[in-house]
């Protein structure tokens, strides 16, 4: 799928123009139950970063949280936006959807619980990573809780490919979902090239759509020394949905945050 020659890093862009109507088809949404155990901890106001379709600000809007999802890609808010229509009203009246980008925000209102899900390595230089952080902070009160949800950069291999099972639409339609990843560890970057290829009940192409996603690789020094510079302190340390304490062999590190008392 990736044909260019020269540098396949340089133009990263976070990539979901076109996809939001089949994003949530391929998710993964083990993650949901983790998010509404800590909302019923924190409780609302709750600040979805990165929120895309609402995947997850639908699920915690249902169980009674009032929910902000923010995001930059009109296909991705599209879809959020056709959810916001179809909700019930209780529903829809807890959720606020922002165009907005998470490196600079700003909204006038506190929030008890933050979460970034599946995204901050979208902000990929360091310096738009502390102003994201800097936001984050900013939109906290003294006993929120920050949930930051990495990949393990030390776990992603140089060259992947992956191919999801077709998923069937309407009219018959259906939707596959192929991808190659590319990292380099050394420039702690990631390039994620994905097509959805919507086919016909006879297999003819109906549409085939490729985005090209960039992000950064986290490495556990890294991002502790991020998160201090930005004002942050560790409260737990998850190492995936499953709530099991991070260990080496952990798929994810989810990291929960408070703000540091001598910022
Ligand atoms: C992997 S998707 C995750 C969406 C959602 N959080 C979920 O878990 O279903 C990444 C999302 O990050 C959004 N995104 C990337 N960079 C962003 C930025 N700078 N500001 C706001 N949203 C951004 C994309 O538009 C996309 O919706």
């Amino acid at each position: 799928m990736c044909e260019e020659k020269g540098d396949i890093f340089s133009n990263l862009t976070s990539g979901y123009e076109g996809v939001g109507e089949f994003y949530d088809l391929f998710a993964d949404n083990s993650d949901i139950p983790f998010y509404i155990e800590y909302a019923k901890r924190t409780g609302s106001p709750i600040l979805d970063l990165a929120a895309g379709t609402g995947r997850i600000a639908f699920a915690l809007a249902q169980e009674g949280f009032e929910v902000t999802a923010l995001d930059n890609s009109r296909s991705m808010l599209a879809s959020a936006r056709r959810k916001l229509l179809q909700a019930s009203n209780d529903i829809s009246n807890r959720v606020t959807i922002i165009e907005g980008d998470m490196e600079h925000f700003k909204i006038s209102k506190k929030f008890s619980l933050i979460i970034v899900p599946n995204s901050f390595g979208h902000v990929l230089s360091r310096n738009a990573q502390l102003a994201t952080l800097r936001c984050i902070r900013e939109h906290m009160k003294h006993d929120s809780l920050f949930i930051l949800d990495l990949y393990r950069g030390e776990l992603q291999y140089a060259h992947a490919k992956f191919e999801d099972h077709p998923v069937q639409i309407e009219n018959d339609r259906t939707v596959e979902r192929h991808g190659e990843i590319y990292s380099d560890r050394r420039r702690k970057l990631m390039r994620v090239d994905i097509q959805y290829i919507i086919k016909n009940i006879d297999g003819s192409i109906i549409k085939n759509i490729e985005v090209k996603s960039g992000a950064a690789l986290f490495f556990n020094n890294d991002i502790d020394l991020l998160l201090q510079q930005s004002g942050f302190e560790l409260v737990e340390e998850i190492g995936g949905f499953d709530g099991h304490v991070y260990n080496a062999e952990s798929g994810r590190r989810i990291l929960l945050l408070k703000k540091s008392t001598n910022k």
